[in-house]
């Protein structure tokens, strides 16, 4: 008989989270009830977000409870169908969660069409790390032709996007990433400007030396040193978007503000926070884009496919110990 493999919740973790922090188990695969599908997932995405989904206390969604499947978004095909909508074979995405199978509402479901890309890259460029992107950067940022972009984690999924989504804006970009090649990755593939290895130190004089005018967009996803580096090289009227701070994920107690906050007031500069379900509405506007930017070579998208629901609490790991090159993906 066919079981779902399921990756439960088990307890709240300190720090990066240990193996026992998820419960791996075989169980009944579920059935659909009326106006509902049965979905067998082809692929998961993993999240740095995933971190703070599973601690305790309020934040912009509630945590994910304990025994409860593990919150994930996901793509996958139409194995049983309980609504006129959709039939056996679809490709569709949605919540599905951290398991081989899942029943979801035929009303929370995202069609996807695989001739215009793979399984993977619905959960990159053209899911959710592609439309933080586009909204982060565009609507957040404001983005104006010509100016000078700064975007760290820029070899990852969000910020590889940005890039490319800036340099089709006639921008210049400077990445940030960690090691050479990620480095080379996204000057030689996606082209950016530059890209500066943050592990090899003294992150504000090299920074520095990328935008000698300054910059006019700092999208940042690590937060930390690498946020206070970029607040001090800020051109008048720029915008720091808040898209994420990965560096503190595994211990809150050791983030600190930047302390040259103050140079926002001095550049007439503001700095500002979104979470990408806002623009949920707005999601088919941005995916007809990427997917056309992706049709005529303009923006190249890369994976890292990983296989084995088994594995899922090392892979996503990875994330937090840099050890994924593009957007993150398991295969369950
Ligand atoms: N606001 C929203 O709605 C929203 C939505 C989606 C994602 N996000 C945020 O966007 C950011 C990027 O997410 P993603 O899915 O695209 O992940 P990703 O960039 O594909 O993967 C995470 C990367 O973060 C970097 N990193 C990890 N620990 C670090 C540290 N201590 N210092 C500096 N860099 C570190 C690593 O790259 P290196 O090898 O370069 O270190 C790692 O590969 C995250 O902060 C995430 O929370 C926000």
């Amino acid at each position: 008989m066919t079981m779902n493999r399921t990756v439960r919740l088990a307890r709240r973790p300190q720090g990066l989270p240990p193996a026992d922090t998820w419960a791996i188990a075989d169980e009944p695969v579920p059935q659909p009830g009326e106006g509902e599908v049965l979905v067998r997932v082809k692929a998961i995405s993993l999240d740095p977000a995933m971190r703070g989904w599973i601690n305790e206390g309020r934040s912009y969604i509630p945590p994910v409870a304990i025994g409860e499947v593990m919150r994930a978004g996901a793509v996958g095909e139409v194995a049983e169908s309980r609504h006129p909508d959709f039939a056996p074979g679809d490709a569709v995405a949605g919540g599905f969660g951290v398991q081989r199978f899942a029943v979801a509402r035929a009303l929370d479901l995202e069609r996807i069409d695989l001739r215009v890309a793979d399984w993977p890259t619905w959960l990159g460029v053209l899911g959710m790390p592609g439309m933080t992107a586009y909204f982060g950067l565009l609507d957040v940022g404001a983005l104006k032709d010509g100016e000078t972009v700064v975007v760290s984690a820029a070899a990852g999924a969000v910020g590889g996007l940005v890039g490319q989504i800036a340099k089709i804006h006639g921008c210049r970009v400077v990445g940030i990433a960690g090691g050479p090649d990620k480095c080379r990755h996204v000057v030689e593939t996606l082209g950016f400007d530059a890209c500066i290895d943050y592990r090899k130190g003294d992150l504000v004089r090299r920074l520095a030396a990328a935008v000698p005018d300054g910059l006019d967009i700092y999208f940042d996803n690590v937060g930390g040193e690498t946020l206070e580096a970029a607040i001090s090289l800020l051109r008048r009227g720029a915008r720091v978007v808040i898209c994420g701070a990965i560096s503190g994920y595994n211990d809150f107690t050791k983030i600190t503000g930047p302390r040259n906050y103050l140079n926002l007031l001095v550049q007439r500069a503001r700095m500002e926070g979104f979470i990408v379900f806002d623009y949920a509405g707005r999601y088919p506007e941005a995916k007809r884009q990427i997917a056309e930017w992706l049709r005529a070579g303009r923006v190249t998208a890369k994976e890292d496919v990983q296989h084995g629901i088994d594995r899922f609490p090392e892979v996503l790991n990875m994330l937090y110990t840099s050890r994924n090159f593009g957007k993150l993906v398991l295969v369950p």
